[in-house]
């Protein structure tokens, strides 16, 4: 088994369903991740724990994943040097948009890049995970181009 490159963390076992697509774009990129249930509020110590040696286990971005106003992502950002990418979770009773507005809303100096709510903003953070990591591996890269080769041949030009 590769060693992870990208973790996968959110706040909840619940969220997982919708976190799954992240992990599923990076399965598809050839890049393993590590996914873990880890909250800001719930379980600061493992948080802390985690963050303390994320590098030097060769974590290179962090996705973090979380519902209500949940602060995950930023409290993740304050610890750590490495990109952090942040899902809203659509778990409350306003469906995401507090938890939008807690990712994307970090006051300047710490910041959170923030994908849209629910599960094609995480997918799109796996994806956006391995395009950084594209930038620095050619096997991510081709992977990332052929994905998107394959995609654009699946949309078909007529309507019906
Ligand atoms: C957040 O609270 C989690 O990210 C989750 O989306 C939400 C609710 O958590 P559970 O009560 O379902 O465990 O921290």
């Amino acid at each position: 088994m590769a060693e992870a490159r990208v973790a996968v963390i959110m706040g909840s076992k619940n969220d997982w369903e919708v976190m799954k697509p992240a992990a599923d774009a990076l399965e598809q990129l050839g890049v393993a991740c590590d996914v873990k249930v880890i909250s800001a509020h719930r379980t600061p110590d493992r948080l802390h724990r985690y963050l303390e040696t994320a590098e030097e286990r060769g974590i290179e971005v962090m996705i973090c994943g979380a519902g209500f106003a949940a602060h995950l992502a930023g409290v993740t950002a304050s610890l750590t040097p490495l990109p952090v990418l942040g899902v809203p979770i659509d778990s409350s009773a306003l469906q995401g948009l507090d938890a939008l507005l807690a990712t994307v809303q970090m006051p300047g100096g710490i910041p959170v890049a923030t994908f849209g709510i629910g599960k094609a903003g995480a997918k799109n953070a796996g994806l956006f995970a391995g395009a950084i990591l594209a930038g620095r591996d050619p096997q991510v890269r081709k992977k990332l181009e052929e994905l998107r080769e394959r995609q654009s041949a699946g949309v078909p030009e007529d309507p019906f």
